[in-house]
């Protein structure tokens, strides 16, 4: 399969971008595609700004972000629109004013929001009650965008995605709970290394589980890095303690000191196997700088992906072809 050749299979019907678990591989793919094109575009210097000229985009923040932030507004730019970052400590999403109030107001104001927050609930209202797409720029539960990255940076590393294998090594946050969904539908075999307490909930592990019916791929839940990291083609991993946990870092440090992704960590995966993290990174901790600057590093190609990934995404959604 060749992203830059994909033939859809069916129309994309989506509105929102929530949780990728909605999607078909179809239009998991359909996107891949696009962000490989505009990806080449961009690199030849072509002009996209048609693509949402006139178009106004709200950016709702509830947590900090670097990434996120600046690789949408910066998308939007290039497609000819215009981004309009606003902290919740303004809105108050659910505090100051309803979700369902929000939804409503900005509807009359933009053509789309994406929103960073911490309840995946709030994410999912303002698309219930709003009229404009929303995008999902990370939740509790998920990182769709980020997940989306990841599967092209895969792809322009390995040249395949069905029939790789991935493995996460950490906490069973967001991030695994997203990567076991992509993974799943595109048939990329998908393994989850965590400490006993830390496994991904068990109702993402059964859609994952079912999608791979489908799929072809294999899901594998364990806490043994050894059984996780063999025959792996990339190894992945995110912080101990993510956004909102702090508290919790000091236990979660000693508790994940034997999931460190280190030199001998990486010998366990295939030996050219890619290392892979979403970041913002804590070296010394889920990682080591042996690892982070090797050679099988690819974690500033994932970096640079959120922004053809997330252009396609907005073109999807909300622009024109
Ligand atoms: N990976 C990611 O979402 O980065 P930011 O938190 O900096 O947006």
């Amino acid at each position: 399969m060749d992203l830059l050749t994909y033939t859809p299979q069916a129309k994309f019907a989506q509105q929102h971008l929530l949780c990728l678990q909605d999607y078909t591989p179809d239009e998991i793919l359909q996107i891949l595609s696009l962000a490989a094109k505009l990806k080449l575009q961009r690199r030849l210097g072509m002009d996209q700004t048609h693509v949402l000229a006139g178009k106004n985009i709200a950016m709702i923040f509830s947590k900090p972000s670097m990434r996120t932030r600046v690789s949408f507004e910066a998308g939007i730019e290039q497609l000819g629109g215009h981004a309009l970052f606003i902290s919740d400590a303004e809105i108050g999403l659910g505090t100051r004013e309803s979700v369902h109030d929000v939804a409503n107001v900005l509807s009359r104001f933009v053509d789309g929001i994406m929103i960073r927050t911490f309840r995946q609930s709030d994410v999912e209202g303002l698309a219930k009650y709003g009229h404009i797409p929303v995008i999902n720029g990370l939740t509790d539960d998920y990182h769709p965008c980020q997940v989306l990255a990841d599967m092209l940076t895969l792809y322009e590393h390995k040249g395949r995605l069905a029939g790789a294998k991935l493995a996460f090594v950490g906490d069973g946050n967001n991030m695994a709970n997203s990567l076991m969904i992509i993974c799943s539908k595109l048939g990329v075999d998908v393994s989850i290394a965590t400490p006993a307490d830390y496994a991904p909930q068990e109702k993402y592990v059964v859609w994952a589980r079912r999608n791979a019916v489908a799929s072809g791929a294999k899901v594998t839940i364990t806490t043994s890095l050894e059984e996780a990291l063999a025959g792996a083609d990339a190894v992945y991993t995110d912080v101990w303690a993510s956004m909102g946990m702090e508290a919790e870092a000091e236990k979660r440090a000693r508790d994940f000191a034997a999931y460190q992704v280190n030199a001998r960590v990486m010998s366990l995966a295939k030996p050219d196997a890619i290392f892979m993290h979403c970041l913002p990174a804590h070296r010394g901790s889920e990682v080591t700088d042996e690892v982070m600057d090797g050679a099988q590093s690819v974690v500033f190609d994932e970096a640079e992906n959120r922004l053809h990934a997330q252009k396609a995404v907005l073109a999807m959604l909300m622009g024109k072809l």
